[in-house]
């Protein structure tokens, strides 16, 4: 199998005021296959959503190196990085990150707008993203008018709206109930199940059985 994401020496330091340094990365070393659906799990401070940021290049390390496909992440400027996220990944998050003055469709299409594809075009993809996470009916309402569970289908929607191979969820069920929960777990498989490669965080013991391998962290170390 080939790797789709090196992680190498990785170290994030973050330097607080009166010379005080917290280290959310202490040297992470990892590999994950293409194809595969990788859990990470670890307390509440191990450095697993700063691990995230980096790899989906969010966020900059302090040294090391990151290799997603043939993109070399930690070299890449900002104009570079914006490219790399949107070819390359799909993000969600625990609290869902959708724009709360723009319809279902329009969170949705906002990728594909800054990809810069025609209007009548990433509308139709927009609605047919939504068709398929089960929000037929619901494209012009807003955030605020959704369950949570609806909310973060939508966030699904908008991580897929770019076809990335890749697709980093940050606790994407950590705010949801259990059916809502699971619902988005299965949408989570059936994408990985048809080829993309799957870096999830949960603290939920329940998400296990959708893992094909599960990282555990703790203090900025891969265990
Ligand atoms: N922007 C920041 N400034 C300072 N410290 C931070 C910042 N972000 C995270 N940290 C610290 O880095 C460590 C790892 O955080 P994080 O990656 O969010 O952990 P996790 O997602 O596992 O809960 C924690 O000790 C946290 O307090
Ligand atoms: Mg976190």
């Amino acid at each position: 199998m080939t790797s789709i994401i090196r992680v190498s020496e990785l170290r994030k330091i973050y330097d607080m005021d009166d010379d005080v340094q917290v280290t959310a990365l202490a040297g992470v070393n990892l590999e994950i296959e293409e194809g595969s659906f990788v859990t990470t799990m670890g307390p509440s401070g191990s450095g697993k959503s700063t691990l995230m940021h980096i790899v989906g290049g969010l966020d900059r390390p302090t040294s090391g190196s990151v290799e997603v496909g043939q993109y070399n992440v930690t070299t890449l400027d900002e104009q570079q990085l914006a490219i790399f996220r949107r070819q390359m990944i799909g993000f969600m998050f625990q609290s869902f990150n959708l724009i709360a003055t723009m319809t279902a469709l329009e969170n949705v299409a906002l990728p594909l707008r800054l990809s810069g594809i025609p209007k009548d075009e990433r509308m139709e993809r927009a609605y047919q993203l939504l068709c398929k996470v089960g929000l037929k009916d619901r494209v012009f309402h807003k955030p605020t008018q959704l369950s949570g569970g609806q909310q973060q289908r939508i966030a699904v929607a908008r991580a897929l709206a770019n076809n990335p191979p890749v697709i980093l969820a940050d606790e994407p069920t950590g705010n949801l109930d259990t059916v809502s929960g699971a619902n988005i777990m299965e949408i989570l498989e059936d994408l990985n199940k048809n080829g993309r490669t799957i870096l999830i965080v949960t603290h939920d013991p329940r998400m296990m059985k959708y893992a094909s391998k599960v990282i555990k962290m703790l203090d900025g170390h891969i265990q």
